[in-house]
């Protein structure tokens, strides 16, 4: 199982704070936000990590990171030379993912579950890298779904379809920044057009795989929020204060 963080983007939601700076290296409470999504992989057991990001900030990550032994992982990178989509960005791990199952974290998401749930979502990632095929995203129920892709979901917990910042939101369970593929995600990547925003999505690729019929979801009961918003990043600098506490 590789694990892959994307880090680049331009930030635009957070300017003039991402003018002269990457959204992921801005503070979350006492550390910087990267170390969330490293942490988190940590966490379930995934130790060989590839972070894209774009060329601009580059040497600032390889800067506070270096080769991951701080954290107890592997860590590489690659460069993003254009922000044109997450999708696009997931593309550039091809040569070094191509054959493994991953784990996709965005690197603005931050996730504040026990030990217990952190423990169950550990065991099917373990489960998924043992026969890895299809793959996994994972839903938590928001106030505001049409900020994020939102997964339309039958009476039984099944996925119908995923809209991306749908004006009228057929539910609100969003689709968080945490996917698990098998090695076919690359060929769904190579397939994708440009959104109405410009971008390849990866609420395209899960759309893919969900016709294929091999999508399957996951209810995160623990906190989660994105960071790329001067309100969310509140939010996140909140969460990350009362639930986690400072570090020692
Ligand atoms: O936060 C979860 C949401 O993230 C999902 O619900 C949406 O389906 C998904 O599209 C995404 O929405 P956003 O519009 O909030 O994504 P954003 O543009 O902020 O990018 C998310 C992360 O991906 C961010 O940490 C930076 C990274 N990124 C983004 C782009 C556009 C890249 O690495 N390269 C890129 O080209």
């Amino acid at each position: 199982m590789i694990g892959i963080i994307l880090a680049g983007g331009n930030g635009t939601r957070l300017r003039p704070i991402t003018n002269v700076t990457n959204k992921h290296l801005l503070p979350v409470y006492n550390k910087p936000m990267i170390y969330y999504p490293v942490e988190f992989h940590k966490s379930l057991g995934i130790t060989e990590v590839l972070l894209t990001t774009g060329k601009e900030f580059g040497g600032e990550f390889t800067n506070l990171l270096g080769d991951g032994s701080r954290f107890g992982i592997n860590l590489t990178y690659k460069v993003q030379e254009e922000a044109l989509g997450i999708a696009h960005a997931l593309g550039l791990a091809e040569n070094i993912a191509k054959g493994h199952s991953m784990a996709v974290i965005l690197g603005d998401n931050l996730f504040f579950l026990s030990n217990e749930e952190t423990k169950s979502i550990r065991r099917e990632v373990e489960e998924f890298a043992r026969t890895p095929e299809g793959a996994v995203i994972f839903l938590k129920r928001v106030s505001d779904p049409e900020r994020f892709g939102v997964a339309e979901v039958d009476e039984n917990g099944r996925v119908m379809g995923i809209e991306e910042k749908p004006k009228n939101p057929k539910s609100n369970y969003a689709v968080t920044g945490l996917y698990l593929y098998d090695s076919t995600v690359f060929e769904k990547i190579r397939r994708l057009k440009p959104s109405g925003r410009g971008e390849l999505e990866l609420t395209d690729v899960n759309n893919a795989y969900l016709l294929e019929g091999k999508l399957k979801s996951h209810l995160l009961e623990g906190e989660w929020t994105d960071a790329g918003t001067f309100d969310s990043l509140h939010r996140a600098n909140s969460l990350a204060k009362d639930i986690q506490g400072p570090s020692v």
